[in-house]
């Protein structure tokens, strides 16, 4: 695990976007992971910056997106479908035909699990996966677990997920309670992870991500033993590491 240290959020997204950026520089058909949340934000807005000046494009690029709330079409201005378009998609000249996102209207589990995961592997699984950390240590919507899980499943949100969403939704009453998530297993089979971390609710499940026991209780932990990932985290979630 490689450690990047950044002074704050801004830095965090330029980093971050650095990244994203060069893989698709050198492989412009290269299939990227990609999450949604405040942690991001930053980052998309900044390749939108760089492809607007021509440095960067998205013409060949396809994405998988971590995880969608299950009960949410993509036009619903809650769903993840509808924030990667407008904090991303929309902006740049990728192809939505090949932007992909769990279907959180799809009511059949197993049908929407298993799709997701066999789209996944027929892309030769995913180039660069980007993901935020949850304060829990949650990836996807992966929560601590007596195990990893593997495919794409349905889990039932923690209460301090569901907390942590709901400064998203006007009434807390509308966080939905289950999502769809693509399983630590097909993270792990990404070519290389960014993880972007910043704020000092992150710290302890930034300490324990880096340098606690791997254990599904924190799901991040098992980053630990990828042999291509990087952690760009800013001085406040890095304050509990040594
Ligand atoms: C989002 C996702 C989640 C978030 C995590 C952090 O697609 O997979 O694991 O990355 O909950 O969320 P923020 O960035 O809002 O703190």
């Amino acid at each position: 695990m490689k450690l990047i240290r950044v002074k704050d959020y801004d830095d965090m997204s330029r980093k971050v976007a650095n990244i994203i950026s060069a893989q698709v520089i050198l492989k412009p058909n290269s299939v990227l992971g990609l999450a949604t949340g405040t942690t991001p934000i930053g980052a998309y807005k900044q390749l939108i910056d760089w492809y607007h000046k021509g440095d960067v494009d998205f013409a060949e690029v396809s994405t998988y997106n971590l995880d969608e709330y299950r009960g949410l079409t993509g036009d619903d201005p809650q769903s993840y479908r509808y924030f990667m378009n407008t904090q991303f998609f929309d902006h740049v000249d990728i192809d939505k035909a090949n932007t992909h996102v769990p279907d959180g209207s799809n009511p059949d589990i197993e049908e929407a699990c298993s799709s997701y995961d066999k789209m996944v592997k027929d892309a030769g699984y995913v180039d660069l996966q980007l993901l935020g950390i949850g304060r829990n240590g949650h990836i996807g919507f992966n929560e601590p677990a007596d195990a990893f899980s593997k495919g794409t499943q349905c889990v039932d949100l923690t209460e301090s997920t569901i907390e942590a969403n709901s400064r998203l939704f006007d009434d807390p009453e509308d966080v939905p309670r289950q999502a769809y998530t693509m399983g630590v297993q097909t993270i792990m089979n990404a070519r290389m992870i960014v993880v972007a971390a910043t704020g000092e609710d992150k710290a302890q499940a930034v300490h324990d991500m880096v340098f606690g026991a791997v254990t599904p209780q924190c799901p991040a932990s098992i980053l630990q033993l990828h042999t291509n990932c990087v952690v760009v985290a800013d001085d406040a979630a890095l304050s509990l590491c040594p």
